[in-house]
């Protein structure tokens, strides 16, 4: 298991999507409230960043600006068409106030 740290909390907007690049991973980062969410910044129906689509913070889900689809942030599992396949999903620890994205 491997470790990569992303920052503190407050480096992230709630309910913001940000991309996040470490070594030659490409992340989406998402906050809502204390809770932070990473998945690959790749949709699974096309090659297209998530971070540029909306957040909805109330079902917690990522929307692709390409053509629609919803992911959810908890799991990277489709919500909704087109896309079928999940996108690879990120456990997130918090150690002394620092966010570790947790690789296996
Ligand atoms: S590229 Fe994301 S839904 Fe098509």
């Amino acid at each position: 298991m491997t470790t990569f740290d992303i920052g503190t909390l407050d480096d992230y907007e709630h309910g913001q999507a940000t991309q996040v690049r470490r070594g030659d991973r490409v992340l989406v980062v998402v906050r809502i409230e204390d809770d932070v969410y990473v998945l690959d910044d790749r949709c699974s129906h096309e090659d297209f960043s998530l971070a540029q689509g909306e957040v909805d913070v109330a079902t917690c889900e990522i929307e692709c600006a390409r053509h629609g689809a919803m992911f959810q942030l908890k799991d990277g599992e489709p919500a909704s068409f087109p896309a079928t396949r999940p996108v690879a999903h990120y456990d997130v620890q918090h150690e002394a106030g620092r966010l570790q994205v947790v690789v296996k």
